[in-house]
């Protein structure tokens, strides 16, 4: 493969097909959460997380038939964050991924259960994933990344930040610190499941991954925060100016778009300066790094 678009086209394709058959059919009892967890889920997206899962580990040398769970486990508590972050309770969005919302299509007592069913199902695929180059202990440190990422200190944390923070001005401390939270968490723990993945992986090289990620998640978020106010509802499959109409912190409002996209660029110089140890075998991570920070969607 020698584009980073090769790599993202046929990486989504692949969690795509692990997906599709990890998630119970929708003829399965009861059918309707089963039928909203797959279209919740299997309904596009970019599938950054799976791919970082993939291009850590490929950085690596680790076996791709060892990443197939961590991808999907990843993929799952996004699809989850998402369902949930979508609820009236929440961001009370209509629109995602171009299609209506999990609870406009089905109900919002189903979107909960869809949310719940996700992380469950994320942790399920890690525990018994039949993946013979992965011990017992990785598997270990999988799931407690990953629980660690999602909880109250990480994805669940930052969004009741956001959510307490509606009409407030945050410090650029504050703001970062949500950021990290509620995305970049995900973020790092899917670059720590791909390096887990790896039997002897060094302590220093995860943490210079780790330090790449936290630096990639704010970039990610910051840039997700400028497409809300210059996207366009159609390219972005989701409500344009939503933070807007919701009084949302974001980047853009607290310090301008041109203060904004300088802080994205600088998170992005720092994400790839974090993996110069990395030397040739970070080109992929490198690569991501420069498309989270330039996508249109
Ligand atoms: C959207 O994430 C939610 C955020 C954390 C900003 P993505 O932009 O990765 O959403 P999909 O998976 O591609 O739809
Ligand atoms: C979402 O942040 C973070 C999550 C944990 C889902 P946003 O609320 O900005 O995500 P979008 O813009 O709705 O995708
Ligand atoms: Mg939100
Ligand atoms: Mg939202
Ligand atoms: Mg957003």
């Amino acid at each position: 493969m020698n584009t980073l678009q090769d790599f993202l086209i046929h990486r989504q394709q692949r969690v795509e097909q692990v997906l599709s058959k990890l998630l119970p059919g929708s003829e399965i009892t009861p059918t309707r959460l089963h039928s909203a967890m797959r279209y919740a889920t299997l309904n596009g997206g970019k599938r950054l997380r799976a791919c970082l899962v993939y291009a850590t580990g490929a950085a690596l040398g680790v076996a791709l038939e060892e990443l197939d769970a961590p991808a999907c486990a990843v993929e799952l508590l996004h699809a989850y964050s998402l369902v949930h972050d979508d609820l009236p309770a929440m961001d009370n969005d209509d629109l995602r991924r171009g299609k209506p919302t999990c609870h406009k299509a089905y109900d919002e007592a189903t979107a909960l259960l869809v949310g719940d069913a996700l992380q469950t199902l994320a942790f399920e695929s890690l525990a018994t994933a039949e993946t013979p180059g992965t011990n017992a202990t990785q598997r270990l440190s999988m799931i407690q990344t990953l629980a660690r990422a999602a909880g109250s200190h990480g994805m669940a944390g930052g969004q009741a930040i956001d959510l307490a923070s509606v009409g407030l001005t945050l410090s650029l401390t504050q703001l970062a610190d949500m950021h990290v939270r509620k995305t970049g968490a995900l973020i790092q723990a899917a670059v720590a499941l791909g390096a887990l993945a790896h039997a002897h992986i060094a302590p220093v090289l995860l943490k210079d991954l780790d330090r790449y990620a936290r630096h990639l998640g704010l970039a990610f978020q910051i840039t997700d925060d400028i497409l809300d106010v210059e996207g366009d509802t159609h390219t972005l499959g989701k409500p344009q100016g939503s933070d807007e109409l919701r009084q949302k912190p974001t980047y853009p409002a607290i310090i301008g778009l041109d203060q904004a996209k300088r802080l994205a660029r600088k998170e992005h110089a720092a994400a790839l300066a974090s993996l110069r140890s990395l030397g040739d075998n970070a080109r992929l991570l490198n690569e991501i790094a420069d498309y989270v920070i330039q996508r249109t969607y």
